[in-house]
Order: C-alpha cells, then sequence, then structure tokens
C-alpha cells in the first residue's frame, strides 16, 4: 500500500454548504472527502482528509505528512494570504504539493490575489469548487508517478 496522499484544509471550511454558497458551492467538506477518497481509493492510493482553524495545527500536519504521506493538497483557506510558517513548513516536505481554492481568488478581493502556499506548490488549481479537490488528487497522483520515474 503507497503512503497516503495528505488532504489539509484550513479555518472556516468545515462551514462549506452553508458558509457563502454563493461564492462557495453547497457542497459539505464531508461531501468533498468523500469525493477525495473515491477518486484516490481509484487509483490505489488512501487520504489522510483533515481540517483546522489553527495555523500551528497545519504546520504540525505538514510536518506528518513530511514523514508519512505521498503528496499534500492544500487549501489554507485565509492562511494562505497571511502565512509564512505554512509555506515554510510546505517548502519542507519535499513531496508533490496542490494548492487548491474553491473559488477563484483572483476575481475576488486583492487582498487574496497573494498566497504564500503558491510559492511553495507545484500546482494550483481555483475557481472549479468542490470538483477541484478531485482535479487536485489527479494531479497529486500524475506528480507522485513522476517522481516515482525520476528517483
Ligand atoms: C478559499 C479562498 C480564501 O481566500 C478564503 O479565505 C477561504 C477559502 C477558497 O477555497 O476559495 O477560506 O481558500
Amino acid at each position: 500500500m503507497p503512503k497516503p496522499i495528505y488532504i489539509l484544509n484550513g479555518p472556516n471550511l468545515n462551514l462549506l454548504g452553508k458558509r457563502e454558497p454563493e461564492i462557495y458551492g453547497t457542497t459539505t467538506l464531508a461531501e468533498i472527502e468523500a469525493m477525495s477518497a473515491a477518486r484516490a481509493e481509484a487509483a490505489g492510493f488512501r487520504v489522510v482528509f483533515r481540517q483546522t482553524a489553527r495555523e500551528g495545527e497545519l504546520v504540525e500536519w505538514l510536518h506528518d505528512a513530511r514523514e508519512n504521506g505521498a503528496a499534500v493538497i492544500i487549501n489554507a483557506g485565509a492562511y494562505s494570504h497571511t502565512s509564512v510558517a505554512i509555506h515554510d513548513a510546505l517548502r519542507a516536505v519535499d513531496l508533490p504539493v496542490v494548492e487548491v481554492h474553491l473559488s477563484n481568488v483572483h476575481r475576488r478581493e486583492s487582498f487574496r490575489h497573494h498566497s504564500f502556499v503558491s510559492a511553495a506548490a507545484d500546482g494550483i488549481i481555483m475557481g472549479l469548487g468542490a470538483h477541484g479537490y478531485e482535479l487536485a488528487v489527479d494531479a497529486a497522483i500524475a506528480l507522485i508517478a513522476k517522481a516515482a520515474r525520476t528517483a
């Protein structure tokens, strides 16, 4: 069994489905977890799917992924725009990293246009709602396969 793909979610994402559905859609985080797990399992991977409001917990989970994961998919929520600590932890994971946002942050307020996650990510998926997580799983699996070929 390969190592799992870590899918880490930041603050307020536990409210998906209820929170600003005109921006974030009506799919809940539990539904996103099920969709992501099904997508990964079809390719022989497990996911570790987590959500927290705490920046330090995201950092600790990235350290966990570094030891025990095959790739990281991260929607750091608002911390994307503020957290040097998450940027540094991502730089240290040495695994494929895919950044996800449900909304297209570039169509929104200017304070969302910069992400500290982006500079530490291999790729970015945004604006495609919950489906973006499935696309991120596909991308992470492709990056894992590519890394194995070049190892
Ligand atoms: C978000 C975009 C962020 O700007 C926002 O703070 C979020 C959600 C997204 O998925 O679109 O919490 O990361």
